[in-house]
Order: C-alpha cells, then structure tokens, then sequence
C-alpha cells in the first residue's frame, strides 16, 4: 500500500456537517436547506480508510454506524462550535462541510410567540464562524478543509475564504452548474488551494467525496514534507 493510501490511518479528523438550527421560540426557528450528505459521507470514507473521525452534525435525518465515527448531534451554531472547540486541538484534519447559519434570532422567547395583526420583524445578530475562528489557533501540523456555495465571483470569493479562514483548500459549488447544491445527488466542484485550482466533471456526492480526500492527500503529504 503506498504513503498515500494510507495517510488517513490513525489520524483524527473533525468534521462538521449539516445544517444549525437558530431558534425563535420553542417551535420555531431559522435553517437552511442543507441535507448533510457530503460531510456524512466523507466521515464515512475517512473510517474506511482507518481515520478515526469526530463527526458534528446538525439536525439531519442522516445517521452513521461506524467503530471509527463518533457521531454528536447539535442543533445551534454555537453548539456546533462548543463540540469542535473540544475536539480541534487534538485532531490532524478539519473538513468544515456544515451550512453553518450566518446569523441567529437576537432573542429567542422561552414561549411560543403568539400571532398579533401587527407586522412581526426579527433582529438577527452574527453567529460565531466556527472555521474562522479554529483557523486562528490551526498549528502547522494540522489541515483544514472549508466549502464554499457561491453564485457569482466564484474564485475570487473562494480564495477570499482561503485566506480569511487560514484554510488548506476550500471545495467550491457553484450554483450556476446544474446538478449542484443542496438539492441534487450530483455536485461539480472546483478544488481550490493557494496555488492551484481544479475543476471536476459532475459526478454522484459519494465519488465527489472521494475527489477530496484524494485531493487532501496530495496536498497534505506535500505539506508534511516540508
Ligand atoms: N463556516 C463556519 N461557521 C460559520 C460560517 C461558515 O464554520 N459561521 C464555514 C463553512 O462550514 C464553510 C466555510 O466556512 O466551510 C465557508 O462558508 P460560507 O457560508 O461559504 O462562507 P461565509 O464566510 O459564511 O460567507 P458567505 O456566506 O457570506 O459567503
Ligand atoms: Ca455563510
């Protein structure tokens, strides 16, 4: 077996996955559409390939059953964070595939709020950018992976990311390919590191998810050889 097929094994990985829920009141709340299907099935290749892997997830239907693959649920941005903030110290590779919400209700009521014939506005303040934030304390030994769902600007925001999260790659959807994004099967990504980037053909999510791990691969034995 060579250096590559093996380099996930016995590494730790943290991966964060799906949506968070913001809540408004006891039943009510602000999502997305997000199903959780990449960042499942990364954490489920990275178990095959002997990683042993910290799997955070937002509400989903989605589950996984693996030795290797300990799975906690959160709802909240927060919360999602809590959870990595435990794991990222110890843990070699960060794959961020959650659609963390950018925002969350200022206030959440303890009771559910009641129908008025006024008009209702809500006042939304930023969540914490889980990345960004482990970005900032990410040792030389450690690679993270971001995503990034964008509709124009594409690169250049996707860089942007790079950068701003101190990231090793950001893993690009555009929805202007047909066949990306949230509700489909398929995805098309673009794999865009400091200094390269690679286009991919519309495939199936679960060979999407091996084109990473293949392209962390490549960049991560690069960068432990320096
Ligand atoms: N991310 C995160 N915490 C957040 C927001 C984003 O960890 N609060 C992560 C995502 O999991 C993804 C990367 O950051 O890996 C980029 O997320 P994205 O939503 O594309 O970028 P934002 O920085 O939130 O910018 P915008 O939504 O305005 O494009
Ligand atoms: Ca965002």
């Amino acid at each position: 077996m060579s250096f590559l097929r093996t380099l996930f094994s016995g590494k730790k990985v943290l991966i964060t996955a799906g949506p968070t829920y913001e809540p408004l009141d006891p039943v009510r709340f602000i999502g997305n559409h997000s199903t959780g299907k990449m960042g499942f099935a990364l954490a489920r290749k990275l178990a095959e390939e002997g990683a042993e892997v910290y799997l955070v997830a937002g509400p989903t239907a989605l589950t996984l059953k693996h030795p290797l693959v300990h799975l906690t649920h959160v709802m909240t941005a927060d919360e999602m964070y809590a959870a990595c903030a435990q794991k990222a110290p110890e843990t070699d590779l960060w794959i961020f595939a959650a659609a963390v919400a950018d925002y969350k209700p200022k206030d959440t009521a303890t009771s559910k709020i009641k129908k008025t014939d006024a008009s209702f506005t809500i006042e939304l303040v930023k969540n914490v950018d889980i990345a960004a934030n482990l970005g900032k304390e990410k040792r030389t030994d450690q690679f993270a992976v971001g995503f990034a769902l964008e509709t124009d600007q594409e690169l250049e925001n996707a860089r942007g990311k790079l950068h701003k999260k101190n990231l090793d790659m950001v893993v690009l959807n555009s929805l202007r390919d047909p066949g990306a994004g949230f509700k489909h099967d398929t995805n098309k990504i673009t794999i865009v590191k400091a200094n390269t980037v690679e286009g991919y053909n519309l495939k199936a999510k679960d060979e999407v998810a091996q084109d990473i791990l293949e392209s962390i691969k490549v960049e991560w034995a690069c960068l432990q050889k320096k």
